[in-house]
């Protein structure tokens, strides 16, 4: 693949899902597949690029040429995205669907029945996107945003608010689409701009969402 449009860059890629414990049987989690991050790797790789991808646990094959660094919670992303990044990095893409909140506390014994209800205190997790981004040298830096209602103006205030040079809105809402799904349908923001992609296969998705990248960051003098 050496020669592609993204030759000699090196990209760092987050997906799927993050686990986070509550006791050695238990833990709060979503549906991520991991497929749209894998997708997004292997389109990266094809490109040209050095490709890592920081995978939550998935059931997906390593994509050829892709180095996959395998996490579980949310602060094991923080830090393998974090130490990736400083190895060299010019484009950073969060596809990963990252747990908010972990349980306060790991019960180190398995919780027993006791009481007909029992609550849960939850604290929030490290955002790797919003760190990565608020770097003094960021890389071009490419967010998901996973919306049900408003799709547009969320993603919008996202891309501002996280200080994000693109950010890949899907409307998970539609049925057949998004989670878990080999399809999905996005509408990818930059200031200034947008382009919508699909209903197709998230590959095909993938393969011209890194065309949109390497089209604004030859422009975009990041490294
Ligand atoms: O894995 P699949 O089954 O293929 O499904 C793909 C997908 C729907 C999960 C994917 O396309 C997607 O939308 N991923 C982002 C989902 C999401 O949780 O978005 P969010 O709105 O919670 O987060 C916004 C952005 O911040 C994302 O880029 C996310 O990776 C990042 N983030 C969020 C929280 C956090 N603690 N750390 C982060 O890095």
């Amino acid at each position: 693949a050496a020669g592609g449009v993204l030759a000699g860059r090196r990209v760092v890629i987050t997906a799927g899902p993050t686990r986070e414990p509550i006791d050695p049987v238990r833990y709060i989690t979503n549906h991520s597949s991991g497929k749209m991050g894998y997708a997004v790797a292997m389109a990266a790789a094809l490109a040209g690029a050095e490709v890592v991808l920081v995978s939550g646990p998935v059931s997906l094959p390593a994509p050829r040429g892709v180095q996959v660094r395998g996490v579980t919670t949310a602060q094991e992303m923080l830090n393998t995205a974090s130490a990736a990044v400083d190895e060299g990095c010019d484009i950073f893409i969060a596809s990963a669907a990252v747990a908010d909140y972990r349980p306060e506390q790991f019960v180190d014994q398995k919780i027993k029945k006791a009481s007909d209800t029992m609550s849960l205190s939850l604290v929030r997790n490290p955002d790797t996107l919003a760190t990565i981004a608020a770097r003094d040298k960021p890389p071009f830096t490419v967010g998901f945003a996973a919306e049900t209602t408003d799709v547009a103006r969320y993603a919008a205030d996202k891309m501002k608010r996280k200080k994000l040079n693109m950010i890949v809105a899907n409307d998970v809402s539609i049925p057949g689409l998004g989670f878990s799904s080999d399809r999905n349908a996005v509408t990818v923001f930059w200031p200034g701009g947008s382009e919508s992609i699909g209903p197709d296969s998230k590959q095909t998705i993938a393969n011209r969402l890194m065309a949109l990248i390497a089209e604004h960051i030859s422009r975009t003098a990041t490294v």
